[in-house]
């Protein structure tokens, strides 16, 4: 059977005369920390982007259903943030906040205007670790109160803090760092107790929250913490009400609620804007990252004004945060996301992949189950359908045979047994169908 063919893309990559791959991995393993990690048994060198595709050092191109995990939204070097870019760069790099500047003023004002209630006001970071430091801080201070609750299978990040909030023992050194956070049960349909054939399966799994609360800490909590979708835990969408219900028993403790929009954010959904929407909540923090700035390092905190007064008690400062040449950016990605509709292309392609996936699920016992929203979708491999056990091992070889077909995902879960698949907003039709051929085709020894 003939291999599936790359839908056709006029571009001309650039011919590569940098080092070679071996000399690069040479210096990398000598010049760069051991703990970095590469995908694929023989790592790949990625060295030029246009949109959704990607290309090697050969030219060979790829199409990127992983976006950089999650961070190239609009497209790689799409050509309206590009010049954005460029024209502020040429203008003015970089000053801090200590002076005006009318990028940063502008697009605080865009961002506030995309959220709901009375979320307007924004702090800007470099990275979703440091937005998830900042609303930690903010909401200890801001309730007087010290405990958190996150979830059990949640990614928040690396720094100290957030290693805290993260709950998988892959992202957490053995070093203290949970001081007064607790988790509770991630409300997970597939793996949890209660599944999405019961509807009361999101209060079963907020009251557990609200047990945590009692059992584990004084009454009174500072915050609780929880990604819309769950990202890096393998694209883990609660039941309905989870949210609502969760968000009640935290805010009866004193607590504010705070959405981790960092993967699910700008419209990558489909059907909203903001993830925490699609549980109809409406947060008193969110956490900004990734796709917000289109690969330039970008983060934001957007929250209440009376939440964000708590950090006049001192001076917080950020010396990149806000800088004009990433505000520059954020700005034209929203431009961009709107003007070309992108959240509706994230419907619209996430509902033609997840039909491709459904029928490649109907064929091969070992998907488990296909799962997600828009462009934020998950396919969890398991060795038995009624075990679970999950199949990483075989994940691993269809994600690794995927890249040989011309299509990069990312993988995810505790047991690596989650195909992750979130390309740039910008993907098409014969994107889609390409994607669902590679993966009919890397399927097909299972
Ligand atoms: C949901 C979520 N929050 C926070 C982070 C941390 O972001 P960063 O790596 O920019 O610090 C990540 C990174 O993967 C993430 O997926």
């Amino acid at each position: 059977m003939e291999d599936p063919k790359l839908p056709h893309y006029d571009h001309q990559p650039k011919s590569y005369s940098g080092p070679a791959i071996e000399t690069v991995m040479d210096l990398r393993k000598r010049f760069l920390a051991p703990s970095l990690l590469t995908y694929y048994k023989k790592p790949m060198m990625i060295v030029e982007g246009s949109m959704q595709y990607v290309y090697d050092e050969k030219g060979r191109r790829y199409l990127d259903a992983f976006g950089g995990i999650v961070t190239i939204s609009v497209g790689h070097s799409h050509p309206y943030v590009l010049q954005k870019v460029r024209e502020q760069l040429e203008t003015l790099q970089h000053t801090t906040t200590i002076y005006l500047h009318p990028a940063i003023a502008e697009y605080a004002e865009m961002l506030a205007a995309k959220m709901p209630g009375n979320l307007r006001v924004c702090y800007f970071v470099n990275s979703g670790s440091e937005a998830n430091d900042l609303a930690l801080l903010m909401a200890r201070l801001y309730t007087g109160n010290f405990d958190v609750i996150a979830l059990r299978n949640a990614y928040h990040g690396g720094s100290a803090a957030t290693m805290g909030l993260t709950a998988h023992s892959t992202w957490k050194y053995n070093y203290p760092h949970s001081f007064g956070i607790h988790h509770a049960i991630a409300p997970d349909p597939y793996r949890g107790y209660w599944g999405r054939d019961d509807p009361q399966a999101g209060a079963k799994y907020a009251a557990d929250v609200q047990n945590l609360i009692a059992y584990a800490t004084s009454g009174r909590v500072a915050a609780f913490f929880a990604e819309s979708i769950q990202g890096v835990g393998g694209a883990v969408v609660y039941p309905d009400g989870y949210l609502k219900n969760a968000f009640a028993y935290v805010r009866e403790a004193g607590g504010v609620c705070i959405s981790d929009e960092v993967q699910t954010g700008f419209g990558r959904t489909g059907s909203h804007y903001w993830g925490f929407e699609t549980q109809g909540v409406i947060p008193d923090i969110v956490t900004l990252a990734k796709g917000i700035g289109n690969g330039l390092p970008l983060g934001a905190v957007v929250t209440t004004p009376e939440i964000a007064r708590a950090l006049t008690q001192r001076i917080h400062f950020n010396t990149f945060g806000g800088n004009p040449v990433s505000c520059a950016a954020g700005k034209a990605v929203l431009e961009v996301i709107d003007r070309e509709k992108y959240q509706e292309n994230c419907r619209v392609m996430g509902d033609r992949i997840k039909k491709g996936l459904f029928k490649i699920q109907s064929k091969y016992e070992i998907i488990g189950e296909v799962r997600g929203e828009g462009l934020m979708l998950g396919v969890e491999l398991v060795k038995d359908r009624s075990t679970k056990e999950p199949a990483g091992t075989a994940a691993a070889e269809i994600f690794e045979s995927a890249k040989d077909l011309g299509l990069l995902i990312g993988k995810g879960g505790l047991g690596g047994n989650v195909l992750r698949i979130k390309p740039p907003m910008c993907m098409t039709a014969a994107d889609a169908d390409f994607m669902i051929d590679v993966l009919d085709a890397a399927f097909r020894p299972y």
